[in-house]
């Protein structure tokens, strides 16, 4: 199979409701040519809704999709070109994965040569080449898996839309599966949307990312940007792990000045902020700890705190310090012999400014 033609998907300004429920508040969002791309957000906020829709299930009560160009807001399912992966693979068990993978080209009216052709190519291009009489019982879950994307792929669908595929597969398995996935799609080229609410599998993977909430876009950035540079609470929380620290934005002097009850005043480096409340945002992995009789540098802010809690996670620990009444995490490198600190020691937590990030929403 060659790489396929590279389209643009353009969602324009989409709503949609079930009743009087809004499920899509006014999505807009423009998805490149061979981009790997990833919806992601907690269950019931509204991924496979868009997803349906693009494909054509849904029908939205405002807004327009283009896909390569081509309004296609009213064009039926069958005629998009579409191909999607569900999560329960949706396979048809009396069938043959020759039979399974065939059925799209079968529906197409093509040559059975050609479809022989076809189905080869893409049990070649999932690794099954030897599995085409088995039947989908007879295929562990990744295998199956694979079947499913080789059925979508046969029909050569201009978009590639994938909801939740990896779900249903062990943890090991879908970290080897999600590598996969995205060697294939870089092989075809094929632009691709993946739902997952799982933001690892997100962020390991796509070129970029949308996270939805309550049927909005929250944020649209690579996985470095959404990581580094939350736009809100919501996705501070829900990509990765963070410190929130509530307190206020004080009159600007050569930096902006946060009061907090836990660390006391802090320099931010931006320039400019709204005075009044606000919150900060920490990661784990930027705060510094030091025993209580260490020196400190002057390059960060240090407060005071106690070991409340500690896991050893391999690569790094992970301590829970308590500063006030505020649990801080900081997670510490580990090296074999690096000392580590007790639960009940006393400690310092180094802050530094520059990596702290102001929330105002
Ligand atoms: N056919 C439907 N009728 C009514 N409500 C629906 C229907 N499908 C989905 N919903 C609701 O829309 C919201 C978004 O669902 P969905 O898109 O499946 O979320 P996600 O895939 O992010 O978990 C949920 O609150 C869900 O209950
Ligand atoms: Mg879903």
């Amino acid at each position: 199979m060659d790489a396929m033609q590279k389209v643009k998907v353009e969602i324009r300004n989409v709503s949609l409701a079930y009743g009087a429920t809004p499920v899509l508040r006014d999505i807009s969002v423009s998805i490149a040519p061979g981009e790997f791309f990833a919806l992601l957000g907690p269950s019931g906020s509204g991924k496979s809704t868009l997803l349906r829709l693009i494909a054509g299930f849904n029908q939205a009560q405002s807004g327009t999709i283009i896909i390569g160009g081509e309004d296609i807001t009213r064009v039926p399912p069958w005629q998009r070109n579409i191909g999607m992966v569900f999560q329960n693979y949706a396979l048809w068990p009396h069938m043959t994965v020759n039979g399974n993978v065939a059925f799209g080209l079968v529906e197409r009216r093509l040559p059975r040569e050609v479809i022989r052709e076809k189905v080869a190519a893409a049990l070649e291009l999932v690794g099954l080449r030897d599995y085409g009489e088995r039947r989908p019982g007879q295929l562990s879950g990744g295998q199956q898996q694979r079947v499913a994307l080789a059925r979508t792929i046969a029909i050569e669908p201009k978009v590639l839309l994938l909801d939740e595929p990896l779900s249903n597969l062990d943890a090991k398995l879908r970290v080897h599966m999600r590598t996969e996935l995205l060697a294939l799609q870089r092989k075809l080229g094929i632009t691709t949307i993946f739902v997952t609410h799982d933001q690892e599998e997100a962020l390991s993977i796509s070129d970029r990312v949308a996270v939805l909430d309550g049927g909005v876009i929250q944020q649209i950035g690579t996985p470095m940007e959404l990581y580094d540079h939350p736009a809100n609470r919501f996705i501070a929380n829900f990509v990765g792990t963070i410190n929130l620290l509530k307190g206020k934005v004080g009159p600007a002097g050569t930096g902006v000045a946060f009061d907090s009850h836990a660390l006391g005043r802090i320099t931010l480096p931006q320039t400019k902020a709204a005075a009044g409340d606000a919150e900060i945002a920490i990661r784990p992995h930027a705060l510094t700890l030091l025993a209580s009789g260490d020196n400190t540098d002057a390059g960060q802010v240090w407060v005071e705190g106690t070991v409340a809690e500690r896991e050893f996670l391999g690569e790094f620990v992970r301590y829970t310090v308590r500063v006030g009444d505020t649990d801080l995490i900081a997670d510490q490198p580990h090296y074999s012999g690096h000392p580590i600190h007790v639960p009940g020691n006393r400690v310092k937590v180094g802050i530094n400014p520059a990596q702290v990030r102001l929330l105002t929403a």
